[in-house]
């Protein structure tokens, strides 16, 4: 028979029991190590191990000095798994667009009105705090959860099971009824203050790092390999939305609320059901006023549509819902002295002037450094070195100088001199930038392009940043010193590095490195031989295609070899290759002149032959097939009396069709409302399919 001890709650327990079972565990704690990482040959499974981690950890926090010199929540570096598995998200994880202003949040529900055509009677929306934390999204499944993740890149996040199952205020049960046998909830972990202070205070006595913010310190503690770590923080979670649900449970955002709340959750005890703008401005004013008093950081209200029929049909444009804004607080202030003005040389060459800046906290953060922007706004606020500035930081944007203190100015002050060279080795003159129309910019740009070290490196960086080719292990320091030594100088190098043998032997014997660390990084590099064709799209790297962009691209031209191919004839000014990319939705002229200018040049396409020649690039994800109107082309004309232009347009294109604006030959159907003119006469020439709205909805379903 088991210890009673060992089955007991750890509240239950009793100090000299207590005492007993933290001993038995290190005990067999230590024993499991033993077996795991010496002989390797674990007879637990990782579960029961880290329930035994767990119940030590939860022990200790309601025994804290009875905590053992050899317990195992001390031996941090024993970890488990060498990273956290990929998640796919059911659906994905979406952000929000910012409002700042009254005046934001009533063209917010202007568009909500225009785009579901409704009348005068004010729309009732939920506000909500917007919580300074990080999501998280469970899945349930009949009741149970059983998977725990990050947002990660929103598409797919980190398996965090373990540690999400160390979060009180999550519960591994649904308790209640009514709940979908399967439910991926949505919402925040965060710290509280209290718990944040506390936290900071014990890595001041010599327990682990401190964190800037409550948020970074959430964000920290659970993404721990030793959960236990994380069971030792004390983390909180709010559910706000769900994912993917096999079946509705609400019809409205409120109503989902009442029903999180009774399936166990914690929401936000401040959400609010308010109607139309003039709710909208109370419920921010409310909010405002109380966050001194609240005992969490929140840093915005979150504005929804409260009724779920209404959030289905405004759907969603790139990466935001159009049903639901973030409504965010006013950025914070503080004074503090500009030390030295420097010269940044990014991507595409543009250049930004950046204040180094006397240490100073705004809100919760230490700044040091803040974008000047360009040289027409060191102008035009005249700001030098030696001045003292009021600095702003609004959420995670770079920190800004909104102006110079006056009178403050030390008498042998001079003003800015903006240099007219690249700060890189070539010198090369900086030009400002004019549009395509012949307008004069403000962005000054070096003109060096590969040749320019700044913007060789920016394009790696890119290159291997998160969206990109996300090689973990390859941060800036690595990359930058690699570079510096001619290790790596293109992203084809990157590759080559894997594999080169010796390279990496001299990798493992230098400071800093080691055999683990070379071993990981060649792992990395290796995970991403095979990547999607619009992530390859993405790291490119050329103007103006970003993310969404580089998915509409990969999605139209299918594989790589069809990209390069087009590509190519692009670079040449191939007048059917430049119309067939401009005719993709969101690709306007921009895109098209950038594209035209990468391609035209042959050390790019040098530099992606050599790339493409160590990877296997994987075709994209082809657009739905299997709805009546997938892969057809789709023209609306005329009044449209049941839904807007946008709403139509949006849904077409989710269920794999393609709309287009003008009629001709290749067009499928035209769904003609009162009023249509010239168009369908065309469809009529043309023969083509013509169909009324309703017949239109009664096809593709409502
Ligand atoms: S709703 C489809 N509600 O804000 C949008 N988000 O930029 C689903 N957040 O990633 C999000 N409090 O981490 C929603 N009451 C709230 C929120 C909230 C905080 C965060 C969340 C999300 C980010 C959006």
């Amino acid at each position: 028979m088991p210890d009673p001890a060992t089955t007991l709650a750890p509240k239950l327990l009793s100090q000299a029991a207590a005492a007993g079972e933290l001993a038995r565990l290190a005990a067999e704690i230590a024993a499991h190590d033993l077996r795991y990482y010496q002989d390797e040959a674990p007879t637990v499974s990782d579960a029961d191990y880290d329930a035994l981690k767990l119940r030590n950890a939860a022990i200790e926090a309601l025994f804290a000095h009875l905590r053992r010199d050899d317990s195992p929540s001390l031996r941090v570096g024993a970890a488990r798994a060498a990273s956290f598995s990929p998640v796919r998200h059911g659906v994905p994880m979406l952000s929000l667009d910012n409002a700042f202003s009254d005046d934001d949040a009533a063209e917010f529900d202007a568009r909500v009105r225009r785009f579901l055509r409704l009348d005068d009677t004010p729309v009732a929306y939920v506000a909500e705090p917007k919580i300074d934390g990080l999501s998280a999204s469970l899945r349930y499944e009949n009741g149970l959860l059983v998977q725990g993740a990050t947002r990660g890149d929103g598409r797919v996040g980190e398996d965090v099971t373990v540690n999400l199952k160390t979060v009180g205020e999550i519960p591994h049960r649904l308790a209640g009824s009514g709940w979908p046998n399967l439910i991926e909830v949505r919402g925040e972990i965060y710290l509280g203050h209290a718990e944040f202070a506390a936290l900071n205070a014990a890595a001041l006595a010599g327990e682990g790092r401190t964190y800037a913010n409550p948020r970074n310190a959430a964000s920290g503690s659970l993404r721990q390999i030793d959960a236990t770590i994380t069971a030792a923080r004390p983390l909180r979670f709010f559910a706000y939305a769900w994912g993917l649900l096999e079946a509705p449970f609400a019809k409205t955002q409120s109503e989902a609320l009442a029903a999180l709340r009774a399936w166990g959750f914690q929401v936000t005890p401040l959400s609010s059901r308010v109607a139309g703008v003039e709710g909208l401005r109370s419920a921010y004013a409310t909010m405002e006023a109380a966050r001194p008093t609240l005992p969490f950081d929140i840093d915005g209200v979150v504005y929804k549509v409260d009724r779920l029929d209404w959030q289905d049909r405004l759907g969603f444009v790139s990466r935001s819902p159009r049903w639901a804004v973030a409504r965010k607080f006013p950025a914070e202030k503080a004074r503090t002295v500009v030390e030295a003005i420097d010269i940044q040389v990014g991507r595409t060459g543009a250049i930004t002037p950046v204040a180094r800046l006397r240490p100073v906290t705004v809100g919760g953060v230490v700044v040091v450094n803040a974008t000047l922007h360009n040289a027409d706004e060191i102008a035009r606020k005249d700001i030098r070195v030696g001045d003292t500035v009021v600095v702003q930081r609004a959420g995670d944007v770079i920190p800004q100088v909104v102006e110079v203190v006056p009178g403050a100015r030390p008498t042998d002050s001079v003003a800015f001199l903006f240099p007219e060279v690249c700060p890189c080795d070539l010198a090369t003159p900086l030009a400002r930038e004019t549009t395509t129309a012949g307008i004069e910019t403000v962005v000054r740009r070096c003109t060096g392009e590969f040749a320019c070290p700044f913007q060789r490196i920016e394009h790696l960086k890119h290159f291997v940043s998160r969206r990109a080719f996300d090689i973990e292990g390859l941060g800036e320091k690595q990359l930058t010193a690699f570079f510096d030594e001619g290790l790596i100088a293109e992203p084809a190098d990157i590759f080559k590095l894997a594999r080169d043998e010796r390279t990496l032997e001299s990798l493992r014997v230098r400071d800093g490195y080691g055999e683990t660390s070379v071993r990981n990084l060649k792992a990395s590099i290796e995970a991403r031989r095979r990547i999607g064709l619009d992530r390859f799209i993405y790291g490119l790297g050329i103007r103006h295609v970003g993310e969404t962009t580089a998915i509409t691209l990969a999605r139209g031209y299918g594989d790589v070899d069809t990209f390069l191919a087009a590509m190519d004839k692009v670079g040449k000014r191939d007048p059917a290759a430049i119309e067939e990319l401009d005719a993709f939705d969101q690709v306007g002229g921009a895109v098209v002149e950038a594209a035209a200018a990468y391609f035209a040049e042959d050390h790019n396409r040098r530099i992606l032959q050599a790339l493409k020649d160590e990877l296997t690039v994987m075709d994209a994800e082809r657009p739905k097939t299997d709805t009546p109107v997938a892969g057809k082309t789709v023209v609306f004309t005329g009044a449209l009396e049941h839904m807007t232009r946008d709403e139509a347009k949006a849904r077409a294109e989710r269920l794999g069709a393609k709309v287009s604006s003008s009629v001709s030959a290749k067009t499928d159907i035209v769904v003609a409302g009162p009023g249509a003119g010239s168009k369908l006469k065309v469809a009529a020439e043309l023969g083509l399919t013509v169909m009324t709205e309703d017949e239109w909805s009664a096809l593709v379903g409502p």
